[in-house]
């Protein structure tokens, strides 16, 4: 990252570290020196080197079996691969909770207009004070809806607003009712400790571009080994044969697998700066800090408890609408370079702010500062 910009924002798209890309740009050479024996199957190149790295993710994520465990370019391409492979009938349910990302919603929607399924959309009311907050109304909508939901989804943590979900209850009040779930975990990997084996759900994808630190276009992706053969990549590519789940997924067409075979740098980059238990406990209580910090500050609030927490926080902004909250934001980016973005919810404009082992207190501190000095000369302008 460029010296001088305060990166608010991680949990959007990531950034990854020096040493990381360097160790791409090696891949990315011998690529390039001898692109045959790099791509094709039955050699020493990519395939062999993604091999290794979901041997490595199996261990890091606790899957059981590594052979459940496939590697994708982004959460996108693993929600859609396995909802759209899925055989629905017009009538079908997907579950959902209102504060899934919009790719899920689309998707949703998508195949509503192909296929007539339904979306049940569960409504979380914030503040949540209480897991309770978020299994009661799922529940009540399991009951309601009961055999005719074929799959639920639900984020690991959900992005806008950013907070922890009980994934393992999730799954266990949905396995009782014999639905499927698939766990999006976009932001947990790197953000917080993932235990597959534990938690047992039936697909999970989460993106290590995020907080992991690789390269963008790396997402480890889980699949029960029962639903395996039914789950193609939605690129079928011309290697694609019928239920082969790992060879499949193996090969999506002449694209860059680099960021795949980066994991082992990027795990490596973790050790450098004290281990996962280091990493996970600085963010979580830096972005403790900055939103208590920042709400005490604005005379506002946050919407969740500290234990939903893990390295991305959501503090209502001192602002009267959402037109002074982006003007807010474009006035701080232009004079200050500090990125944070801005959101809606309950029709209360928040900002969502990730912490980041580049960051620290301070830089929380300078911004709440800046917010302040800066709403009070954007409206002092428009007197
Ligand atoms: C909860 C959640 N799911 C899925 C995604 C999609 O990730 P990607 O753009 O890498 O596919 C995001 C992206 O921010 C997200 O926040």
């Amino acid at each position: 990252m460029i010296s001088g910009y305060v990166n608010l924002n991680h949990g959007s798209f990531g950034s990854t570290p020096r040493v990381v890309l360097e160790a791409q740009r090696a891949f990315t050479q011998q690529m390039e020196a001898m692109p045959d024996p790099w791509f094709r199957a039955g050699t020493d190149g990519y395939r062999q080197l993604v091999v290794e790295a979901r041997q490595m993710m199996a261990d890091y994520m606790n899957v059981t079996d590594p052979a459940d465990l496939t590697i994708v370019e982004n959460a996108s391409s693993g929600v859609n691969a396995v909802f759209r492979s899925m055989k629905f009938n017009a009538g079908d349910k997907i579950l959902i909770t209102s504060t899934a990302y919009s790719m899920v919603k689309n998707l949703c929607h998508y195949l509503g207009e192909r296929y007539g399924v339904i979306t049940v959309t569960v409504q979380l009311v914030f503040p949540l004070t209480s897991n309770d907050d978020i299994l009661r109304p799922v529940a009540a909508a399991i009951a309601e809806h009961g055999s005719s939901i074929k799959l639920a989804s639900f984020s690991h943590i959900d992005s806008v607003p950013g907070f922890i979900l009980p994934a393992s209850e999730l799954v266990r009040l949905c396995r009782a009712s014999g639905i499927r779930t698939f766990i999006d975990g976009a932001h947990a990997i790197g953000q917080i400790p993932i235990n597959i084996a534990e938690m047992d759900p039936d697909y999970y994808v989460t993106n290590a571009h995020k907080w992991l630190y690789t390269p963008r276009g790396c997402s480890p992706f889980y699949v029960r080994k029962e639903f395996q053969a039914e789950v193609s990549p939605t690129v079928v590519s011309s290697e694609w044969s019928s239920g082969q789940f790992l060879a499949n997924f193996a090969y999506t067409g002449t694209r860059d697998y680099t960021p795949f075979v980066s994991l082992r740098a990027a795990l490596q980059f973790r050790e450098s700066m004290g281990g996962d238990a280091a990493i996970h406990a600085y963010l979580r209580n830096l972005s403790w800090f900055a939103g208590t910090h920042l709400a005490a500050k604005w005379g506002t609030a946050t919407i969740v408890p500290q234990f939903m927490i893990g390295a991305m926080i959501d503090v209502e902004l001192p602002v009267v609408d959402m037109a002074e909250g982006e003007a807010l934001r474009h006035a701080i980016f232009e004079e200050y370079n500090m990125y944070f973005i801005t959101h809606q919810l309950q029709g209360r404009v928040f900002t969502r702010l990730s912490a980041q082992i580049y960051l620290e207190q301070a830089d929380f501190v300078l911004f709440g500062e800046r917010v302040l000095e800066t709403l009070a000369r954007l409206r002092a302008a428009k007197k």
